[in-house]
This record gives structure tokens, C-alpha cells and sequence, in this order.
């Protein structure tokens, strides 16, 4: 059996990862132990019909020679832990931004570029939420023409903040964001950097053209909108060469993208799928594109990327045996 652990399991990610694996039937096959912070430590969490036992971290746990780890407990727990995981033996898929700019680090969109992992890699990132939704659209659309600039501006869900955020949004306090989020729109996610752009554009900026291998001119605006889940985006993009809004439309139909051609796509309709949803789709110029993209920001933006990754290091193992 395969051992697997989650860290931060009571998180709103961790949460999601237990249910993926739960809908995908990896449950049974893998023997599963659950760390979160002191906070937690002693609880049970009940899935399926089997009770775990919550622990918090410790050197015992790198005792445990598990296969896989999987992180969702922000970024300074990832920068403590992940690599002592790895000396034990583990992989680690991190959903945190602690790795997602060291060069040997691969940061995997499955359905994208999963041949980073081949090489098998010791900790393997997970993007941010709102750059994979635009780098699976993007992705597609590069099979048409190169692409010169996207301008991006994204409407983010408060769940994207983790769940003390999710509270402020439900109960209208301002424990977690420095204002009231309810009935407010925040147009900075993250501190302000050297360029001028705040931490969360920064991070599109820059992963989507890790991701993709490109060199694209990436222009973002980050905001926090009072929505609970998932993350909407308004897309321009400047394509290289004149293309064709039918082309467009047969690349962006595959399986992951659900492509909306009347309709609006409402996050009450995309929340609890793993698709990435597209509607608005304007083609203004013979180079340029207008399209609003949506996705459930815990499923697609991280917990079923995550788990899409692990299948397939699985599979990967299974067959190099
Ligand atoms: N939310 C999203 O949409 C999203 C998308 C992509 C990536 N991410 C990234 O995923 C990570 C988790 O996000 P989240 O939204 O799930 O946050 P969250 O809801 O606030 O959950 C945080 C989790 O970390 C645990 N934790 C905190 N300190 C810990 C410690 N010292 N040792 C072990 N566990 C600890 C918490 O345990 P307790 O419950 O015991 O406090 C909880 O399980 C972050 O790095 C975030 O940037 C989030």
C-alpha cells in the first residue's frame, strides 16, 4: 500500500485533497495519516467510515517513511518541513509558494507539462490558484499562434485565502483581511513588491511562463472579491499571428475546459467541479482575444491539481518498476 500523508489536512485544501482522493477511490488503495497544526492535534477526522487521528508535526512523522506527502499548510511550514520529508524518503507535492521558483523544482499543471515529473523529481510544486486556471486556457490557445501579451485581471474568491478568511466573509469581521471583505472588493492581493505589483500578480506573472516554457509579456491585477468559492478572470490577449475564432473555439473544447458560448459561467455553477470554465469569448481584432475564465479555486486551482499530479507519479512509478 501506498503511504501518504496530508499536512494541513484541516485546511480548506487539505480538505478538498481527502475528498479528490475520496471521488477518484484512492482512499482505499493508500494508507493515509493526517498532520495540522498543535490546534488540531489529538482530534479525529472521520472520512468514509474510518476515523483518523489528527497529530501535529514533529520528528516522529519523518520516522514514517511515507511515498507521498502532500502540503497545504502555507508557505512556512513548507520551507520547514518539505525538505526533511524528502531526506526521509518522501516526494512532496507543495501547494504553498515556498519552492515554486527554484529551478529544480517543477511546477505541474498535469495536463499540461507532466513530463516534469518523469525525471522524478523530490518536491514538485503546485501552482497558484489563479494562474492554472489561465495557463490550461492559455495552453490551449498556444497550439494556434504564439502569443506577444496577456493582460490579466482576476475577481478572487475569499476561500482562496485560506479559512480564517472564509470566517470574515461569513461572519462580516475583519479578523483575517484589514477591512471588512463583505459588501467590499480589495483590489491588492498581497504586499506591494519592487515592480509595483503585489505579491499575487507577481506570482501569474511569472508561473505562467514557467509553466508554459514562454516568454510572454504578462500584465496582472489582482482582486479579492466577496464571493466564498471560486475565481473568476478577465482575459486580453494579444496573439503573434491573425487567427481564426472557430480555431479558437475547437482548441479550447477538451475535457477539462467547459467552454460556454450563451451563457454566463456563475461561480454558484463552477464550484465543486475541477473544470475550467470560459464564457465571453470576443475575438475584437484578427490578433486579439477578450474571454472571462472561471474555476473552483480549491479543486482545479490546487486539490485536484494536486491529486491529478500524484495519478500520475503513481502511474509513472508503477510503470519504471
Ligand atoms: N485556498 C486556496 O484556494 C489555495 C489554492 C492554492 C494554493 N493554496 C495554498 O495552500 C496552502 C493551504 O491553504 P488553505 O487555504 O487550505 O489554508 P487554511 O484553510 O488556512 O488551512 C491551513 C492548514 O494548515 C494547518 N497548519 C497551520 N500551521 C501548521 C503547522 N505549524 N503544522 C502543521 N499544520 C499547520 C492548519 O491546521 P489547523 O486547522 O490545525 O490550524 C490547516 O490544516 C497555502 O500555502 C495556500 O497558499 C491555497
Amino acid at each position: 500500500m501506498i503511504n501518504v500523508a496530508i499536512v494541513g489536512a484541516t485546511g480548506l485544501v487539505g480538505e478538498t485533497i481527502i475528498k479528490v482522493l475520496e471521488e477518484e477511490g484512492l482512499i482505499k488503495k493508500i494508507r493515509l495519516t493526517l498532520f495540522a497544526s498543535d490546534n488540531s492535534h489529538g482530534k479525529l477526522l472521520t472520512i468514509g467510515k474510518i476515523d483518523y487521528r489528527l497529530t501535529s508535526l514533529n520528528e516522529d512523522a519523518l520516522r514514517q517513511k511515507f511515498d507521498y506527502v502532500f502540503f497545504s499548510a502555507g508557505d512556512e511550514v513548507s520551507k520547514e518541513w518539505a525538505k526533511k520529508f524528502v531526506k526521509s524518503g518522501s516526494i512532496v507535492i507543495d501547494n504553498s509558494n515556498a519552492f515554486r521558483r527554484e529551478k529544480t523544482v517543477p511546477l505541474v499543471v498535469p495536463e499540461i507539462n507532466c513530463e516534469n515529473i518523469e525525471n522524478t523529481p523530490k518536491i514538485i510544486s503546485n501552482p497558484n490558484c489563479s494562474t492554472i486556471q489561465l495557463a490550461v486556457v492559455v495552453h490551449r490557445l498556444l497550439e494556434i499562434s504564439d502569443i506577444n501579451k496577456i493582460i490579466v485581471s482576476s475577481y478572487q474568491s475569499v476561500s482562496g485565502a485560506g479559512r480564517p478568511a472564509l470566517s470574515d466573509l461569513v461572519l462580516g469581521t475583519n479578523k483575517f483581511f484589514d477591512v471588512k471583505i463583505q459588501n467590499n472588493i480589495i483590489a491588492q492581493i498581497g504586499g506591494v513588491e519592487e515592480n509595483g505589483f503585489c505579491t499575487e500578480e507577481n506570482k501569474i506573472m511569472f508561473e505562467l511562463n514557467k509553466i508554459l516554457g514562454t516568454k510572454i509579456n504578462i500584465l496582472a491585477t489582482t482582486v479579492r472579491v466577496p464571493i466564498p468559492y471560486c475565481h473568476g478572470e478577465s482575459v486580453y490577449i494579444k496573439f503573434k499571428n491573425k487567427v481564426d475564432i472557430n480555431l479558437i473555439k475547437s482548441a479550447l473544447r477538451c475535457s477539462h475546459i467547459t467552454l460556454l458560448e450563451d451563457e454566463i459561467a456563475f461561480p454558484s455553477i463552477v464550484a465543486g467541479t475541477n473544470q475550467t470554465y470560459i464564457c465571453r469569448l470576443r475575438l475584437v481584432k484578427e490578433k486579439e482575444l477578450m474571454l472571462f475564465i472561471v474555476a473552483d479555486n480549491l479543486r482545479r486551482g490546487a486539490a485536484y491539481n494536486a491529486v491529478e499530479t500524484f495519478k500520475r507519479l503513481i502511474k509513472f512509478e508503477i510503470k519504471n518498476k
